[in-house]
């Protein structure tokens, strides 16, 4: 008997060691595609100069110290999953192609913010006004097609990298909300696009060799200050609740988080090998909204950091000259638009260790801490 347990003992130190060689990690790399909820630079390394806002103060100061392109206080729900994960922080494709990273093999972020699932050229032929930026889900495909030769030299290499590579497609989409349509009715119109646009994506991802992809849904826009203020006009009182959400705006995402997940079970047929995971952004996301004390959240909807509009500001109302919240842990919304990094590190915890993402990811290495 003690002979067993002892050849036991070795026989899983052994294994453990086996393990260990090839490695730890049970994902070597993250590719991410989508738009400013989780670009980390890629808006800013091509529109440079003509940014105004998130290149400076206060934009990364809970975390990175500096501003990072990030569209966040500090670390967004892509930078908690590198950390589970044991991978550095996932560069943006635009230190890429401009030379200031040369490491790929641990995954590139093709997101910008602003970007749509549909391609600029829809979004304009719906719209008078700019459109934010022209990189769409299809230019970001573009961009890693590109890339590819520089990720893994040859079939049997990329089968090697992608069998143990993470592919995220979005969150995308919300930009095509904002910028196509007014009302949340018209919104409505144009999901089936959005939809077919992201499973184009995941196909287009599958056929260039992903295996494993997650393709999170929608956030509850009903509840984001720029959304509420988009849609105000179109609503009357009894379409709040009793937190200030706007019911009709989380209803839409409900809508569209439902499409999503009908079309990636008809991609699990299609591709029986590929293993799809439904990220629930809008269930790990309801979770604070639903219960802002138990997070230590005091406010849900105002944003922690307006920045300020010199012309209004002195024309008009002091609402215009700025606002800086002193503690962004405590905020659930950063800058009207996007989460504070407490509220992504919740909804990234809740994706990675359970229960929102179906069927599950891997095993982290670490515990989000
Ligand atoms: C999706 O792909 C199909 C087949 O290539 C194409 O006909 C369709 O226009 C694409 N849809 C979108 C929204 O890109
Ligand atoms: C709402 O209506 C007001 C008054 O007509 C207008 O000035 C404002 O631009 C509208 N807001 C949006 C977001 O459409």
């Amino acid at each position: 008997m003690k002979n067993l347990i002892f050849f036991l003992f070795f026989a899983f130190g052994f294994l453990g060691k086996c393990g260990s060689i090839t490695s730890p990690r049970s994902y070597e790399a993250v590719f991410n595609f989508g738009d400013s909820l989780s670009d980390t630079g890629n808006y800013v390394g091509i529109h440079g100069s003509e940014v105004r806002v998130i290149d400076k103060h206060p934009y990364g100061e809970t975390f990175f110290k500096k501003s990072t392109g990030r569209f966040c206080d500090g670390r967004i729900i892509l930078d908690f999953i590198a950390e589970a994960y044991g991978l550095p922080y996932v560069p943006p494709y635009m230190d890429v192609a401009n030379g200031k990273i040369q490491n790929v093999r641990q995954g590139v972020n093709f997101a910008v913010g602003g970007a749509t699932a549909l391609d600029a050229e829809f979004i304009i032929s719906k719209r008078r006004d700019k459109i934010a930026t022209l990189e769409s889900l299809s230019v970001q495909l573009g961009w890693f097609k590109k890339l590819k030769p520089s990720l893994c030299s040859n079939e049997q290499d990329c089968a090697r990298l992608f069998q143990k590579s993470l592919f995220i497609v979005g969150e995308i989409g919300g930009n095509d909300i904002g910028l196509a349509t007014h009302t949340i009715a018209e919104a409505r119109e144009i999901i089936p696009l959005i939809v077919e646009a992201i499973t184009n994506a995941t196909i287009t991802l599958i056929e260039e060799g992903a295996v494993h992809l997650v393709v999170p849904g929608n956030f509850p826009m009903g509840c984001t200050a720029a959304a509420i203020n988009m849609w105000r006009n179109s609503s009357t009182e009894k379409d709040y609740d009793s937190r200030r959400c706007l019911k009709p705006g989380n209803a839409l995402v409900k809508h569209q988080n439902k499409e999503i997940k009908l079309a990636l079970s008809e991609l699990k047929k299609k591709y029986p090998h590929v293993k799809i995971t439904y990220a629930d952004y809008y269930g790990a996301a309801k979770q604070f909204f639903d219960a802002p004390q138990k997070y230590g959240f005091t406010q849900m909807l105002k944003p922690c950091f307006v920045a300020p509009d010199k012309k209004r500001c002195k024309a008009t109302s002091k609402s215009y000259c700025g606002f800086l919240c002193k503690n962004p842990a405590t905020y659930a919304n950063w800058d009207g638009a996007h989460y504070t990094e407490a509220a992504y590190r919740i909804i990234a915890q809740g994706v990675i260790e359970g229960p929102f993402s179906h069927p599950p990811l891997k095993r982290p290495l670490i515990k989000i801490a």
